[in-house]
């Protein structure tokens, strides 16, 4: 497929459009999928000129294995228009450089907007888009947007009201890149496609479930978003949920984007409403004071760059959330995210219930593991007998990982996901139903917290969260699977 289409992207100047979107689409470029009927126009306040807007894209190819030749073939579609998002004016300019690029492209009226900015402008761009004809009804029309959608469910539901004036639905594509991961999207293959597992994914062989996203770096240069945001809205209102309703989902009738995405909203309307006083005792928030992993220091939250004095906002979010279905109903679903914790990884693990003593020997309860990042796999750990002439039994661990070529091959997350747009393929994208069922549980976990009902609990950078979390787990009679802090811990390398 190679589609003619004309984009529009929001916030041009961007960190996000330079680290991801120029060259995600290259990538789709080298592939074929994009050729000579696209165009870019970049929009943000700056006064830049199509020269320079070409040489930021090309500069933000930067470590892509590829001739020049090819870089700048590509750049040379990109044109740039400096924008104020209030100006009516700016958006006749607008729609005159639409119309010109349509014809010297033929990109058959085929538009793709893409909104990578504050989200309080997405709002004012969209009503301005229909109101001066930039969105006509002509060609395909799809608005991508960035997280976050909102901050709450009231202020999602004001974003969807405004969005919907414009667009419907299914013409809006509510980015959550971790839906863009491949062994995000490979869930499906595990569990529709093995025997093995389809058949017990469910409350009576499965015990409880962990997903954890962790993240060695700190808030980096973002201090300023990220405490009004915090790891609770940063990461599980979006990612945590998203990845859950995948695993917790039930088998779609077809593999078609209507079917997936109605089990997808089962689950999230499923979500067990906590009481109060579940919430105070099954969520916990913590933040990092200062730290030392591997003979470096870090500096506490507080100290980082833009973070308020005293600030409460949460770096690490944990806690169990329940889904009220009969193929889950009473399993937890453990979860934790945090940042500046013992290293990075992203991984979901999958405890069945153990099976019965075998000739008076214990098993041990079977684990498959699905690892998401850093490295992409599985393993599944089972019992087998110790090599021996008495019956003993020892459990052994099958491993596979992709090996690096297979890596390098595999796209990014946003180019999967443009790939999809350009398809007309919402799958891989939140709904409003998804977030409207997210927003609607994570806001009561906010108003206790904001509330000071729950304490926040401090761990050092470099560990693995608060106390606190562990305790959690362990209310439960479980313990988490994956613990790097051992590792670094016998090493000497955790102070
Ligand atoms: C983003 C969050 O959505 O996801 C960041 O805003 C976080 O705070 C990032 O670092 C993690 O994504 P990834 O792909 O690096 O795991």
């Amino acid at each position: 497929m190679t589609a003619h289409v004309l984009f529009t992207i929001f916030g041009a100047s961007g960190d996000l459009a330079k680290r991801k979107l120029y060259p995600s689409l290259f990538r789709l470029y080298k592939a074929g999928h994009l050729g000579e009927h696209f165009a870019v126009i970049g929009t943000a306040r700056r006064p830049w000129t199509k020269e320079f807007f070409e040489q930021i894209v090309i500069e933000s190819l930067g470590d892509l294995p590829d001739n020049s030749r090819q870089a700048h073939a590509f750049a040379s579609h990109f044109y740039y228009q400096s924008h104020d998002v209030n100006d009516t004016e700016h958006y006749v300019a607008l729609r005159n450089l639409q119309k010109e690029l349509g014809q010297q492209y033929d990109t058959q009226n085929n538009k793709v907007f893409f909104l990578s900015m504050a989200p309080e402008f997405f709002g004012t761009i969209a009503r301005h888009l229909k109101s001066e004809q930039i969105v006509d009804g002509q060609g395909f029309e799809r608005l991508i947007i960035e997280k976050p959608f909102g901050t709450s469910l009231e202020t999602a539901t004001q974003l969807n009201n405004e969005l919907s004036e414009t667009f419907e639905e299914n013409q809006i594509y509510r980015i959550d890149h971790y839906l863009g991961k491949e062994m995000v999207q490979n869930i499906f293959a595990v569990r529709f496609a093995n025997i093995i597992f389809e058949h017990i994914w469910n409350r009576d062989y499965i015990e409880s479930v962990q997903i954890s996203f962790a993240e060695s770096i700190g808030v980096e240069d973002r201090g300023g978003y990220y405490d009004h945001s915090g790891a609770l809205k940063d990461m599980v209102q979006n990612h945590v949920l998203q990845v859950l309703s995948l695993l917790a989902m039930d088998k779609p009738a077809s593999f078609s984007e209507q079917d997936v995405r109605a089990e997808k909203i089962k689950v999230f309307q499923s979500l067990k409403q906590q009481t109060d006083q579940e919430i105070k005792q099954n969520f916990i928030r913590g933040q990092y004071t200062a730290g030392s992993i591997d003979g470096k220091d870090y500096p506490a939250y507080l100290d980082e760059a833009n973070i308020q004095e005293n600030s409460q906002t949460e770096t690490y979010a944990g806690g169990v959330f329940f889904v009220d279905t009969d193929r889950f109903r009473d399993i937890p679903f453990f979860f934790r995210t945090g940042k500046r914790l013992t290293e990075k990884g992203t991984r979901v693990t999958i405890i069945f219930k153990q099976a019965e003593d075998i000739f008076g020997q214990h098993s041990e309860r079977n684990v498959l593991t699905i690892y998401i990042q850093p490295t992409e796999g599985f393993s599944l750990s089972i019992n087998g007998k110790e090599v021996g002439s008495h019956f003993a039994l020892t459990p052994a661990k099958l491993d596979f990982r992709h090996n690096a070529t297979a890596l390098g091959n595999s796209p990014e997350a946003y180019e999967k996901l443009f790939f999809d747009v350009l398809k007309g393929d919402s799958t891989n994208f939140s709904h409003w139903e998804e977030v409207k069922a997210s927003w609607t549980l994570i806001d009561r976990i906010v108003a206790l917290w904001q509330d000071n009902q729950v304490p926040l609990h401090l761990y050092p950078a470099g560990t693995m969260g608060p106390q606190a979390a562990f305790d959690l787990l362990e209310s439960y009679g479980s313990q988490w699977i994956w613990t790097p802090d051992v590792w670094y811990r016998e090493r000497g390398l955790l102070k």
